[in-house]
C-alpha cells in the first residue's frame, strides 16, 4: 500500500483518486483484441492493483471488445466505494480487430449503455469522449455533436463526469462550452511531449491530464539516456519514465498498462522514486 500512496492524490470531479492508477487495455489479447491468454492472471492483475492501493482504473468497452470490462466486473464487483472507473467511447472494433470510429449520437448512446451493462453500474464515474483524430494524435475536427450527446446522457444521470481524449486545446475549449470536463487523456510520455503547455493550462483549471502510452505503449520506451539514469537510481528505466511523469506536474495521473502482476508491482515502485535536478536535466534531452 505504501508505495502507491506516495504518489499522492488528485480530484477527478468529486472523486479523489491516487495519482498512480492502472490502465486495463493490456488485459485483452494482442492489440487489445480477443480474450486474454490467461484470464485468471488478468483477474489477478486487477485484484493486485486494488490491493496495492490503486483506486483509478482506465478502460473501454472497445478493449476485447467488451471482454476487458467484463473482466473488471468479474474481478472487482461489487466495487469498492472509493474506486473510480474511467471508460471511453468513440470507437468500435471490426471482426478483424480493426479500430473504427463510432461517433454518431446513436453509437455513443449505445456505447454508454454497453459500458453500464458490462461494468454492472447504474452510473459511469467518468466517460472520456475519444476523438478520432489521426489515429494516435488529434486533428481539429468538430466534436460538438458527439460531446453534446454525452452531455445529454450525463444530464439523464447515466454519467457522473466527462472527459475528452486525443484532443487539441481548441477541441477542449469546444467541449467546455458544452459541459464541464474533469480530465484530458492524450498521448504523452518522456519522448512524446506535444502537450507541454496544455498540461500546465489544465492544471490551472484543476483538470487532470492522464497520459496514454506513459511507458511508450505497444513498444515500451528504450533509450540509453534513460537506462543510464535508471542505473544510477537503481531502478528500472520504465519506472524512471513513470516517476518523471509524476514529477512533471501535479495534475498528471498515471494509468500504466500491464498484463503481469510482476510488472504491476514494479511499476508501483515509481511512486517512491525522486529524480534529482541533474538527472531531470539529462532526461529533458529525450523530449
Ligand atoms: N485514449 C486513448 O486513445 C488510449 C490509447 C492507448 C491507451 N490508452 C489507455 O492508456 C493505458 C496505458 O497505455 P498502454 O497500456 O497502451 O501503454 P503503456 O502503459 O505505455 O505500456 C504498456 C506496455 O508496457 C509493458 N510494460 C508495462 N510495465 C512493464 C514493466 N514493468 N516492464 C516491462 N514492460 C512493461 C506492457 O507489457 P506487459 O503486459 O508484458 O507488462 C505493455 O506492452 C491503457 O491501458 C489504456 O487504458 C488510451
Amino acid at each position: 500500500m505504501s508505495s502507491v500512496s506516495n504518489a499522492g492524490n488528485y480530484l477527478l470531479g468529486d472523486r479523489l483518486v491516487n495519482r498512480m492508477g492502472y490502465g486495463a487495455m493490456q488485459l485483452a489479447g494482442p492489440n487489445a483484441f480477443g480474450p486474454p491468454k490467461d484470464s485468471t492472471a488478468a483477474i489477478a492483475v486487477l485484484r493486485e492493483a486494488l490491493a496495492s492501493g490503486v483506486n483509478h482504473i482506465d478502460t473501454s468497452d472497445y478493449y476485447g471488445p467488451y471482454l476487458t470490462n467484463r473482466l473488471i466486473r468479474e474481478a472487482l464487483h461489487p466495487y469498492a466505494e472509493d474506486l473510480t472507473i474511467v471508460t471511453k467511447v468513440g470507437a468500435v472494433r471490426g471482426s478483424d480487430g480493426s479500430w473504427n470510429p463510432a461517433l454518431s449520437p446513436a453509437e455513443l448512446t449505445q456505447a454508454v449503455h454497453d459500458n453500464l451493462l458490462n461494468l454492472k453500474l447504474d452510473v459511469l464515474d467518468v466517460v472520456n469522449f475519444r476523438a478520432w483524430g489521426n489515429n494516435l494524435s488529434p486533428s481539429e475536427e468538430s466534436i460538438e455533436e458527439s460531446f453534446t450527446t454525452l452531455a445529454e446522457l450525463q444530464a439523464q444521470g447515466l454519467i457522473r463526469h466527462l472527459g475528452v481524449s486525443n484532443v487539441t486545446a481548441s477541441q477542449i475549449k469546444q467541449a467546455q462550452g458544452i459541459a464541464n470536463i474533469v480530465c484530458v487523456q492524450n498521448h504523452y510520455n518522456l519522448s512524446h511531449r506535444t502537450d507541454e503547455t496544455l498540461i500546465s493550462e489544465l492544471g490551472q483549471q484543476g483538470i487532470a491530464y492522464v497520459p496514454f502510452f506513459p511507458l511508450g505503449g505497444f513498444t515500451p520506451l528504450q533509450s540509453q539516456v534513460l537506462s543510464n539514469v535508471a542505473t544510477r537510481m537503481e531502478a528500472s528505466p520504465l519506472c524512471v519514465a513513470l516517476a518523471w511523469l509524476l514529477q512533471r506536474a501535479p495534475n498528471i495521473l498515471l494509468i500504466p498498462g500491464t498484463s503481469s502482476v510482476a510488472h504491476l508491482r514494479e511499476n508501483f515502485t515509481a511512486s517512491e522514486l525522486v529524480i534529482t535536478p541533474d538527472m531531470l536535466a539529462e532526461l529533458e534531452a529525450l523530449g
